[in-house]
């Protein structure tokens, strides 16, 4: 299969491009670098079927220069960090909404028949319907990166009406893994990297959130688009799936693990006051990926679990 993947040297991307080459697939890795870095997929550079193209996929005819068609797209390009979009909003319009827009119609020249989106539980904003299912009437993001990926959804949906696309979205838990570039586990390992007496965490820590293992998620992926095929109606060729763990883990489960991880538990971890790290997070997520799991689908790790190997494994790769 020939893939295209967008914000292939990110967190996820790099799992995901390894595991297409190992499975004998072409991959076109597109990034310009904004958060990922060229190390995330240095390995790959020497396998057969790898090309890395530093390319900004928010720029109009981005695809210029690659030849299709690709069976599939996989979009994963965004900006991935929530809390910088109420610093400066622009950016996740630029970065989450337009690089959408911009990969659907790279899609449409390039001739791909798949496209897979990587959307988020934030699509859901405070939901009172826990563990959220696909099908939740309130679709009402609190943050503008939340914002972006919901009109994400839109945009894709209708592609799949006019230009004959054939989509899967995913809304993603919190993926966590080794070569992070944003989150709560990046940010308490830089903390502790600087001051290895105290860690300060946003939020009182008892928001409490669904995690999943990049490894996983990559699966949970790949196993959509050739489990559930696209029929013929709308709503068999743009299909959705929440894809997490069943359980949640707390901030101070994440930051008790990061300080004994990183100093032996000597750090003295100073919360806040609020229910919420800032404007725009939620105070718990927790999603029903029953949907995926009836195509057979089944993370191997646990949500504490993927937290604390995510922990051990980023400690390690970024020091
Ligand atoms: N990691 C999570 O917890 C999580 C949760 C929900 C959804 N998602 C979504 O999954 C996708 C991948 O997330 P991730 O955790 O791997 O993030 P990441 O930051 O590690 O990867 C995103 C990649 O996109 C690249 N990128 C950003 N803007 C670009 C542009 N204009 N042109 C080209 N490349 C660009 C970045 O350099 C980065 O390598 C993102 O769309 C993110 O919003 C992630």
């Amino acid at each position: 299969m020939n893939v295209l993947v967008t914000g292939g040297a990110g967190l996820i991307g790099s799992s995901l491009c390894r595991r297409l080459l190992e499975r004998g697939d072409s991959v076109v890795c597109v990034d310009d670098f904004s958060l990922g870095t060229p190390r995330h997929v240095q390995d790959l550079k020497k396998e057969k079927g790898f090309r890395l193209e530093k390319r900004d996929v928010a720029k109009p005819g981005w695809h210029k220069g690659l030849k299709g068609p690709f069976e599939l797209v996989v979009h994963l390009a965004a900006n991935s960090d929530i809390s910088t979009g109420r610093k400066k909003p622009e950016m996740d319009l630029e970065r989450t909404l337009l690089t959408t827009f911009e990969t659907l119609q790279a899609a449409r020249a390039l001739r791909a028949r798949g496209f897979a989106f990587a959307s988020s539980s934030a699509v859901y904003g405070y939901e009172p319907v826990f563990p959220t299912p696909e099908s939740a009437p309130r679709l009402h993001p609190v943050s503008v990166y939340g914002a972006g990926k919901l009109a994400s959804e839109a945009y894709i949906s209708a592609f799949v009406e006019n230009y004959g696309l054939n989509a899967w979205v995913y809304r993603f838990g919190n993926v966590v893994g080794r070569r992070l570039t944003h989150g709560a586990i990046y940010d308490f390992v830089a903390k502790l990297r600087r001051d290895p007496s105290k860690l300060e965490v946003l939020g009182d820590g008892r928001q409490r959130k669904t995690y999943i293992d990049v490894e996983d998620c990559v699966s949970g992926i790949l196993h959509g688009v050739a489990k559930s095929p696209a029929g013929k109606t709308h709503a068999e060729r743009f299909q959705v799936f929440n894809l997490s763990t069943d359980g949640a883990t707390s901030v101070r489960e994440i930051a008790e693990e990061a300080a004994r991880v990183l100093t032996g538990g000597k750090a003295r971890i100073q919360y806040g006051e609020s229910p919420i790290g800032w404007v725009g997070d939620v105070p718990r997520t927790s999603l029903d990926v029953a949907k995926l799991k009836a195509l057979g689908w089944a993370p191997k790790l646990d949500s504490l679990s993927a937290v604390r190997k995510s922990v051990a494994d980023y400690a390690e790769w970024s020091k």
